[in-house]
């Protein structure tokens, strides 16, 4: 049930996959939340076709765009205003891969053609969408972007590998256009740093379930889950978040400001 927080704004939503995916749970919520809007993915990733029934639960349309390629990126604006009669009010960018770690490449040894195509898809991707949407003017006042990062941006998760260099661009990208599309547009930039979350993305990463688990214990709050951060999203969609921008957010039940837990201690215990 929702509460018409997003009610009249339209947006674009960037890396629903499947029901696991982050974006699949924030088009839900904007959904639900009164919005109308746009999914978008990789041209390869609607071969699994599971998007279809997002758009249909959602009443919205499904426009592939490779977020590394400019022309797909100003088709997929074009395309949008029309489909929503004029501008839009928000934008979720929730796309990560890295070739080193998918093919397991250790970071010292990095293969550096597969580390510039993470670069462009996980981080460039983000300033490629800013680019063409501020060239084309077709965000309202007042609107909302948002990217997801994780805390691998600021402290050393060694199995990351280079996703941690990507989300520090990420995040760097965020503070510096949205310095540009605040003083141009008034339009706010920010990037959400999420607890790991098990989706296909997250799953990727080495030792993951592991990671989950002692992530979970070195939470006060415990991880967060896809749909709490679905529904900081919709917040940070709303106009009740007006003024924050620039920043990177943290979601993450407590585990960035926390140097150990009573529960990690007693496992030391003899
Ligand atoms: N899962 C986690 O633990 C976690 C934690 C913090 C941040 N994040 C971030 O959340 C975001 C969403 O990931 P997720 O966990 O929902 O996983 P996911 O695998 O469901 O989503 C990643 C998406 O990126 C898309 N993508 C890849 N290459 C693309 C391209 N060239 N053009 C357009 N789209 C492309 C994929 O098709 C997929 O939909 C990512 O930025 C990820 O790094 C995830």
């Amino acid at each position: 049930m929702g509460n018409n927080l997003l009610k009249g704004k339209k947006g674009i939503i960037f890396g629903a996959l499947n029901d696991q995916s982050i974006a699949w749970k924030v088009a839900e919520r904007a959904h639900e939340e009164g919005a109308e809007i746009v999914l978008t993915n990789a041209p390869i990733a609607m071969r699994m076709g599971e998007i279809n029934n997002l758009a249909e639960k959602t009443n919205s349309q499904v426009i592939p765009a490779d977020a590394t390629s400019e022309d797909d990126i100003n088709n997929l604006i074009d395309k949008s205003m029309e489909i929503f009669g004029g501008k839009f009010d928000f934008v979720l960018h929730s796309i990560g891969m890295s070739v080193n770690v998918r093919k397991n490449r250790h970071y010292t040894d990095s293969n550096y053609d597969w580390t510039m195509k993470g670069i462009d898809v996980s981080a460039l991707s983000f300033h490629k969408v800013m680019k063409c949407v501020m060239k084309k003017d077709a965000i309202n006042e007042w609107g909302s972007i948002l990217a997801l990062s994780y805390i691998a941006a600021q402290r050393v998760f060694p199995d990351y590998n280079d996703m941690a260099d990507n989300k520090s661009m990420l995040e760097s990208i965020a503070r510096s256009f949205g310095y540009h599309f605040g003083e141009q547009k008034k339009v706010r930039v920010n990037t959400i740093s999420q607890s790991p979350t098990m989706t296909t993305a997250g799953s990727g990463v080495k030792g993951f379930d592991e990671f989950i688990s002692f992530s979970e214990q070195m939470s006060p709050l415990g991880n967060a889950s896809a749909m709490d951060c679905a529904n900081y999203c919709i917040s940070m969609f709303s106009d009740l978040t007006k003024y924050v921008t620039m920043q990177n957010l943290f979601h993450d039940g407590g585990f960035s400001n926390t140097g150990v837990t009573q529960a990690v201690i007693e496992k030391f215990g003899k």
